[in-house]
């Protein structure tokens, strides 16, 4: 078999991937199982997602793993997903931190269960200091709730004199967002046919590539991450400029 990591320009990786892992349920439908059923054999395709940015040295990976929406599914199925977070994170921690990567969450973590914060917070504080990548974790996120915050909150800094309407830039925008450390997105994969974006990374995703895949998440292995990277490397990025002018 083609070893597709061969194909892949080491100079023109992106730097930040953000994937909307969905799928889970379809995959166990199809199957004549329950629904977490699909959730159970999610966890090994996000060990796969990880370990081919690993191997590739792609520095910021966000895995979309519960939206803001998400509460709104059957309780036991929410039950499910937190438990199944909280026992990941209790048999990963380690094997996160020997591989190098910090890991970091954006959403709003203070409505999880107690427990699952805790270990989150454990497992950002064991990992701090690492440097081969990072591992950015979306839970209880949604972008439009993001938005909102750092409006309120830039609105907030203009009514105590903090800083001047006209002063207010991308920038400053982006100093307001739960990603204000990370890069841009790159690129953006979406497994499970489905062709939108779910409130996920608005803002972040302005220039990013967008991959839409026929997979469903259980079923994403490396070679399916390698595959979007090679497509990625063969689209011109132009940012609204001509192709001519991009030759160097
Ligand atoms: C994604 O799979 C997992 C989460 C949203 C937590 P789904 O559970 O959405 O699976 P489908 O889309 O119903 O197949
Ligand atoms: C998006 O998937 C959220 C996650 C993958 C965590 P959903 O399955 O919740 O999205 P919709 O509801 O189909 O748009
Ligand atoms: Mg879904």
């Amino acid at each position: 078999m083609q070893d597709l990591r061969k194909l892949i320009n080491k100079d023109k990786l992106p730097k930040h991937v953000a994937v909307i892992m969905d799928g889970n349920g379809r995959w166990a439908k199809s199957r004549g199982e329950e629904r977490t059923f699909g959730h159970r054999n999610a966890i090994n395709a996000v060990r796969n997602v990880i370990n081919a940015c690993n191997e590739i040295h792609i520095p910021y990976l966000t895995l979309y793993t519960f939206s803001s929406e998400n509460w709104n599914r059957p309780k036991d199925e929410v039950d499910t997903l937190m438990s199944l977070l909280s026992e990941t994170l209790l048999l990963e921690a380690e094997e996160i931190f020997t591989k190098g990567l910090r890991m970091h969450v954006v959403g709003d973590i203070s409505q999880l269960p107690d427990l699952v914060r805790d270990q989150l917070i454990n497992v950002i504080e064991l990992t701090k200091d690492n440097k081969n990548g990072n591992l950015i974790l979306a839970l209880n996120y949604g972008s439009q709730k993001e938005i909102l915050k750092a409006v309120k909150e830039i609105s907030q800094d203009v009514k105590e004199g903090k800083i001047d309407v006209d002063d207010i830039d991308e920038k400053i925008f982006q100093d307001h967002l739960y990603t204000k450390y990370f890069p841009e997105v790159d690129l953006m994969i979406r497994t499970s046919g489905e062709v939108r974006i779910s409130n996920f990374l608005l803002w972040q995703i302005a220039y990013a590539e967008l991959q839409f895949l026929d997979v469903l998440w259980p079923d994403f292995t490396k070679d399916t991450f390698f595959q979007c990277i090679i497509d990625y490397q063969n689209k011109e990025r132009r940012y609204g400029k001509t192709s001519e002018q991009l030759i160097p």
